[in-house]
């Protein structure tokens, strides 16, 4: 029986708790400071069904340009669906390839490489329905498609537009898990092409170039966990106008 695990907090040593002014009290910080991208996971420790709820609902609300929401994400879960993503490690990347089987869930995420007005227009649907959009601002909304046409090639490619919206639910997961207390791994060691072959009727279509792991750290066994975060200084990143 798989047991479900109480929510830690990382431990900040002193001399972090103050950087550039900002309190690393603060819950978004320490949220931040906490996350980590693991190494090792502990296959008996599982996810709960609460929290995967809880995960999956944050993947959806996900922001995109112009509520594009240009993809497909799959939830790894079943010993078989685990399995398959397992066999997508045979060429490349075998580095990523125990979480398959150790990480509690994978969640492949895949954007859609050629992703048309007619899709579009099943966006600007929900748009109406939902009681966002009123229904005769329809055709306006509409024209908000010329952000993914100036993103299309002339063979209807626009898949770097769309991965880069794959990417803000990637940041969103990633802050949603360190709210629950969740460890995890983004992935671009994967094989998109082998994904592409053994996912090919739920991928339908989309491409996916980055998988989250998630579950908890092997304790003791993780080199990765409780190291301090290594980001460049705040002056070189962020410029204050
Ligand atoms: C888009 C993306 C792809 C990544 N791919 C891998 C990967 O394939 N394997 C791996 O072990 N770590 C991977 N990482 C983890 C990064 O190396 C890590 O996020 C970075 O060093 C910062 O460390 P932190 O996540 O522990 O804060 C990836 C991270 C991101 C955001």
């Amino acid at each position: 029986m798989m047991s479900a695990v109480p929510r830690y907090t990382r431990f900040v040593p002193p001399q972090q708790q103050l950087i550039e002014g900002i309190k690393v009290s603060h819950q978004i910080i320490q949220d931040l400071n906490s996350r980590y991208t693991a190494k090792k996971y502990d296959e008996s420790k599982r996810i709960s069904q609460d929290d995967m709820a809880v995960i999956k609902e944050a993947i959806r609300l996900s922001a995109s340009s112009i509520n594009s929401q240009p993809w497909k994400f799959i939830v790894i879960e079943s010993d078989e669906a685990k399995q398959r993503f397992h066999d997508t490690f045979a060429n490349m990347h075998q580095f990523n390839q125990p979480h398959a089987k150790a990480a509690s869930h994978t969640i492949l995420l895949a954007y859609d490489p050629n992703f048309t007005k007619e899709k579009f227009a099943k966006r600007v649907d929900a748009e109406v329905a939902s009681g966002h959009l009123p229904a005769d601002m329809y055709d306006m909304f509409m024209g908000a498609y010329a952000f993914a046409e100036a993103n299309t090639d002339e063979h209807g490619y626009n898949g770097s537009w769309t991965k880069a919206q794959v990417y803000i639910a990637l940041g969103n997961l990633l802050h949603t898990l360190a709210r629950l207390g969740i460890d995890s791994s983004p992935m671009e060691g994967v094989d998109p092409s082998l994904l592409g072959e053994i996912f090919k009727d739920e991928l339908d279509g989309h491409v996916c170039e980055v998988a989250l792991a998630i579950g908890y750290h092997k304790d003791g066994e993780d080199y990765n966990h409780g190291l301090p975060k290594a980001r460049l200084p705040m002056d070189d990143v962020v410029t204050t106008l």
